[in-house]
């Protein structure tokens, strides 16, 4: 089956070029102008540009947090990726039951994705406290067996690893060519902090970003990039980077030419603040870790995407309900430490970077490409084969009218999710068409796949491990 997208403008990593595309079945077979096929679907993409399906490595889809669970299950999570132009995730899983073995999740999220995802995706595995040396060698047996070559860590959280763990589980994922990516907060004080304003009747959203402020992601983003040079300079990827001070530790590393650190922040850190909490009620739609912080911070995040610092914009989409059935973030309103942490995210993502990044000057579309489909991809593994537009790769693929506008309301939201913390922006651009494995699965906002049409990834090297 051919197709030809015709006239398209279309953006990669490094440039923007006028040219057709040549689809033979899944796979992008050629890029150049004037290309013709007999009884090829042609598709003409005057006026639009065409970019990589967007690679979102960040996400949480039916995450068990013990006392609630992520709303958006793998069907309606991956709509709502598709549906803005995601067209490959990589969910972190949650932790297991205590004691468990690594491979108890990896499994669990098999159950959890394989019938369901509509666009392909990956996993990152989890690492729990305690790891002992049977966890530690399951770390490269889970990459072999299942093409998983990144897993998480948590600095806070109940099952934290602490300092003698982290250096370990470096140690071996250096040896075995594994990313680890990780969760900074300093988890001491931020115990301390809540304890202190509950005990003080603080309890409303705005105490949320006090009790975790941003020296707390500073400091073990510090930490954590020593243990790594310690560890012998162990492939390491901070997850949703927030603040300035946080940068800071990054930017050191980058002037100390630190090799194998790749950087992530959240579309979140970027548009959003801590104003958002100054309403008791609307606040709890925010809360996540770690929190939303000044506009300050927001301005030295995207300089930091400019001068190349910080290497990808991904999501943290882990979102509840705010206001209908369950209503799980209200389990906050009396007290901002029983809300489940996270919000909506990954339908948003790539069209507010368009928007909010390159249409309004921030960036241009190749740095916007970059930062939302090549690095995801090439620091996981997926590359060239996700997040770029060439032959050979798979034909994911978002045409975008710069002329229209996308208007973020409830209609909008194709998730499971009861808002946006977007509501009410007008974007410059909207989706016309997305295309996986060459197949079109969203046409004028329409969902048109199907149900377990993604594929499972089985991920090779990453960008972060040395030869
Ligand atoms: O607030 C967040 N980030 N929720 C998702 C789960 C986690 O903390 O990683
Ligand atoms: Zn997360």
């Amino acid at each position: 089956m051919l197709k030809i997208i015709k006239n398209a403008k279309i953006a990669n990593e490094t440039e923007v070029f006028e040219s057709d595309i040549l689809i033979e079945d899944e796979i992008i077979k050629e890029i150049g102008k004037g290309i013709d096929a007999a009884d090829a679907e042609i598709i003409d993409a005057a006026g639009c540009y065409v970019i990589p399906g967007g690679v979102d490595p960040h996400t949480h889809m039916d995450l068990d947090v013990g006392f609630a669970r992520a709303i958006d299950d793998f069907y309606d999570g991956t709509v709502a990726a598709a549906c803005g132009g995601t067209t490959t995730i990589i969910d972190h899983m949650a932790f297991g039951p205590r004691d468990c073995s690594l491979w108890h999740q990896v499994k669990e999220y098999h159950r959890l994705a394989d019938d369901n995802a509509v666009i392909d995706y990956g996993f990152h595995g989890v690492i729990q406290h305690p790891v002992t040396e049977e966890r530690l060698s399951e770390l490269s047996e889970i990459k072999e067996k299942e093409g998983i070559n990144s897993f998480k860590l948590y600095m806070t959280y109940d099952y934290m690893l602490h300092d003698d763990e982290i250096f370990n589980v470096l140690r071996k994922c250096r040896e075995a060519g594994i990313v680890i990516t990780v969760h900074c907060e300093n988890h001491g004080v931020i115990q301390q902090l809540r304890k202190e304003y509950v005990e003080a009747g603080k309890t409303e959203a705005r105490y949320h970003p006090l009790s975790r402020p941003a020296r707390c992601e500073a400091e073990a983003v510090n930490r954590m990039i020593h243990i790594a040079a310690m560890a012998g300079d162990a492939p390491l990827y901070i997850v949703h980077l927030t603040s300035a001070e946080g940068l800071h530790e990054v930017q050191k590393a980058r002037r100390e030419k630190r090799p194998h650190l790749g950087v992530e922040t959240c579309i979140q850190y970027l548009l959003l603040t801590d104003k958002m909490y100054d309403d008791p009620k609307e606040g709890l739609k925010a809360i996540m870790s770690p929190p939303l912080r000044k506009d300050a911070d927001r301005e030295e995040l995207w300089q930091a995407l400019k001068d190349g610092e910080i290497d990808v914009v991904a999501t943290d989409h882990c979102p509840f309900h705010f206001s209908e059935g369950k209503a799980e973030k209200q389990y906050g309103a009396e007290d901002f430490t029983k809300c489940p942490n996270g919000a909506p995210g990954v339908q948003e993502r790539l069209m507010l970077m368009f928007s909010e990044g390159f249409m309004k000057g921030r960036l241009t579309l190749p740095e916007v490409v970059k930062l939302c489909c090549s690095n995801p991809s090439r620091m996981f593994g997926l590359f060239p084969r996700k997040g770029t537009l060439e032959p050979g790769a798979d034909a994911d693929l978002v045409i975008i009218d710069p002329e229209k506008t996308t208007e973020i309301n409830r209609e909008y939201i194709k998730g499971a999710s009861d808002y946006s913390c977007y509501e009410d922006m007008s974007l410059e651009g909207r989706i016309e068409k997305v295309f996986a494995r060459g197949k079109l699965i969203v046409s004028d906002g329409e969902f048109l796949g199907s149900r377990g049409a993604g594929q499972y990834l089985r991920r090779g090297k990453s960008a972060l491990v040395s030869e």
